[in-house]
């Protein structure tokens, strides 16, 4: 029997980017995203119901915007998809309420998604600068509000290994940052400033747990109390890109460390990542030298697919859909989802 093709809208709202995109089959037709650093940048992070009312008066033209470069017209749509959570529970409602609506308007299916099993699929989009892995694989989510190690058997089997006991790296990122007196979010100008930087200047603590989990919390507080020691006050923009790759540099080894102990225990030999963080650059080569002198594969996401976007929600929708595993209305379980 000839299979129709599906085409997909789906939508994210988890946190601060108000994103929709627009699938066929596996291949992304358009990927739009408004994000709402400016709204947040005043405060030094998010502000939740800030972020709220932004996608409210965001998800109606971004939608729009996602149809249309796509070229699609709304009735030709065959499914719907969003980020059920986790997230911010008032940003998570804007995006499921505006996906049941429109699932009820034009009697589509709708399909919940896990925000943290999109960012490790985006890798299953058909797209040819993109490597598709081979199950089982080691997969680490990498975002401001998480960072986990999984091992995923199949596209929504996976089992939570390793985890954060507080701070999501991307967190520590950011909080450094603001130390720094940098903007919100400071992942990204850390890692730029951190390219002429010297990553050996300064030390600071790789904390060492025992099994797969990792902590971030320390490091945190280990850079404020080194900050706030310091009786020159033009110590920070004296010595700025040598502190930032020196925080680089250990945020990276927490994490890096324990891949490579969880690649080895479970003989996995290939390593998927995803998320926000996942575009830095430190990592991504730290990651690539570790696949070689370890022996196994590492697969990175194009840059744009790193930080929240709507279409690795719609690639995982596309394989629920392949099972006719589909949500209903009255899915509320938004806020305590975990991988
Ligand atoms: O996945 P994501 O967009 O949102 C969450 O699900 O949390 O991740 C956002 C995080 C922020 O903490 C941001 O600072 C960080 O990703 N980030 C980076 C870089 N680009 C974004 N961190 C380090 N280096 C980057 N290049
Ligand atoms: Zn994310």
């Amino acid at each position: 029997m000839l299979r129709r093709n599906n085409y997909i809208l789906a939508i994210e709202t988890s946190c601060d980017d108000t994103a929709a995109s627009v699938l066929k089959d596996r291949k992304v037709l358009s990927n739009c995203i408004a994000d709402q650093n400016l709204i947040h940048k005043a405060y030094g992070g998010i502000v939740p119901e800030l972020a709220s009312r932004a996608h409210q008066s965001k998800i109606i033209p971004v939608v729009s915007q996602a149809l249309n470069e796509a070229n699609i017209d709304k009735k030709e749509l065959t499914a719907i998809a969003y980020t059920q959570g986790p997230g911010l529970l008032g940003s998570l409602l804007v995006g499921s309420s505006f996906a049941k609506s429109l699932s009820i308007a034009l009697g589509l299916p709708l399909i919940p998604i896990n925000h943290m099993q999109g960012h490790l699929l985006v890798h299953f989009i058909e797209d040819k600068n993109i490597k598709v892995p081979v199950f089982p694989f080691l997969g680490v989510t990498l975002s401001g509000g998480h960072t986990q190690i999984v091992i995923v058997k199949r596209y929504f089997e996976m089992e939570l290994i390793g985890t954060t006991l507080d701070d999501a790296i991307g967190e520590a990122f950011d909080k450094c940052g603001k130390q720094l007196g940098l903007d919100y979010p400071a992942g990204e100008q850390i890692d730029k400033l951190a390219q002429n930087g010297d990553p050996m200047r300064f030390d600071f603590p790789i904390t060492k747990l025992k099994n797969y989990d990792v902590s971030y919390s320390g490091i945190k507080t280990a850079f404020t109390n080194f900050l706030k020691k310091q009786k020159d006050s033009t110590f920070i923009t004296k010595n700025l890109n040598d502190l930032c790759a020196s925080l680089q540099y250990s945020l990276v080894q927490i994490i890096l460390n324990k891949i490579q102990k969880a690649a080895k225990d479970y003989n996995i030999k290939q390593v998927v990542i995803g998320g926000g963080v996942a575009a830095n650059s430190e990592i991504r080569i730290q990651l690539k030298n570790k696949a070689k002198s370890e022996g196994w594969e590492v697969f990175l996401p194009p840059q744009h697919l790193t930080t929240d976007n709507a279409a690795m929600i719609g690639i995982a929708s596309y394989f629920k859909i392949q099972k006719n595993n589909y949500g209903n209305i009255s899915d509320s379980s938004m806020s305590r989802l975990k991988i």
